[in-house]
């Protein structure tokens, strides 16, 4: 069920969260499917309504800085921490630091540190300060899928029937940065919201751009990340430029960087003029879009790029992810020679 964001509304989804229940909630980034961070029953049953390993741990949302006392231990390099929340808070940058006892086990699946966050979203904060307590909350996909950026998307993604606050559709599009200030040399665990330069810039020093996610928890195991339904295969700029003439014959569906200047029903593209921002805030949606045409395959364009530019690391992680297990050469091979 959907539920327009009232006074009134925000209240009973605070009093599900304190009754132990799972609900979901836009932010500014992506939906999450939250439950109450002290509440381990109540985290469980997002594992099992995401069908996710409780290998993988969640991040904890919060809407003050009291609440972020009471989740973290004290030990960590404050100056460092100080700059990055006086910059970025409310926003898309999840700091992963030691957890405090008060943490169950279930939320960070064992491990000594804990990923936590201020949304920059009025719904997600107004939720979080009336149930008073910090929430626990992946993306609201299946697990494995890509992440939902409406209230709709959830509904369609989720079995289950969840409580869901709409809060139209979120404005960054993409899901947090993920920073690792838990030890000595500071990493880039998940590209995101935020990009690498501007943490540069606050941090006055240069961090590196391994990619960990996921992969420092359980190593291997999630192969296929931020899937669509139809297989989508990434290519290069000439090849997808290409196939432009024949979109019309085609049985899948073209995605551009920035709009082509020859239009048709089949094609989509993530941005007007290519901006980087732009993009990021349009990946998803428009991928969601794409899967639905409910197409052999989806092909992307990749240009050229600089991983540092911009948001490129950010993009480039969730279509690499969203390709991964896809025989792209097989694919891309058969439709040259069928078309070209
Ligand atoms: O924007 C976002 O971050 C969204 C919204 C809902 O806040 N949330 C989100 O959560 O993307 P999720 O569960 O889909 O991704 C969280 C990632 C997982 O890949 C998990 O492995 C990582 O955060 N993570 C959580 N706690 C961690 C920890 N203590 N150490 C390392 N990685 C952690
Ligand atoms: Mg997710």
């Amino acid at each position: 069920m959907i539920f327009r964001p009232t006074k009134k509304t925000i209240k009973r989804f605070a009093e599900l969260l304190l009754k132990g229940e799972v609900i979901s909630f836009p932010t500014e980034t992506v939906y999450g499917l939250g439950a109450n961070a002290f509440d381990p029953v109540a985290v469980e049953k997002i594992f099992k309504i995401k069908k996710r390993p409780f290998f993988d741990p969640l991040i904890v949302h919060i809407s003050d800085y009291r609440m972020f006392d009471s989740i973290v231990e004290n030990h960590f390099d404050k100056r460092i921490v100080e700059k990055l929340i006086k910059r970025f808070w409310p926003g898309p940058l999840t700091l992963v630091l030691p957890k405090s006892p008060l943490i169950p086990d279930i939320v960070t699946a064992g491990l000594k540190t804990v990923a936590v966050r201020m949304p920059d979203n009025p719904v997600a904060l107004s939720l979080i300060r009336e149930s008073k307590v910090p929430v626990a909350a992946p993306s609201a996909n299946r697990f494995g899928m890509i992440s939902p950026v409406t209230a709709i998307q959830v509904q369609e993604q989720l079995s289950h029937k969840i409580p869901i606050l709409d809060g139209g559709r979120t404005s960054v599009g993409v899901e947090s940065t993920i920073i690792d200030l838990s030890k000595k040399k500071i990493s880039i665990l998940r590209p995101g919201g935020i990009s690498v330069s501007e943490i540069e810039k606050v941090l006055n020093q240069k961090i590196s751009l391994k990619n960990k996610s996921i992969k420092t928890v359980a190593p291997g195991q999630l192969k296929n990340h931020y899937s669509t339904f139809t297989p989508l295969f990434t290519v290069s700029s000439k090849f997808i430029y290409n196939l432009l003439p024949y979109a019309n014959r085609l049985p899948v569906i073209l995605i551009f960087w920035k709009k082509p200047s020859l239009g048709n029903n089949y094609i989509k593209w993530f941005s007007k003029d290519g901006d980087s921002k732009t993009v990021c805030r349009n990946l998803f949606i428009t991928l969601h879009s794409a899967d639905s045409e409910k197409k052999k395959a989806i092909l992307v364009e990749i240009p050229l790029l600089n991983k540092r530019d911009g948001f490129n690391y950010t993009i480039l992680d969730r279509l690499t992810k969203a390709s991964r297990g896809n025989e792209r050469s097989l694919f891309v091979r058969t439709l040259l020679h069928k078309y070209i």
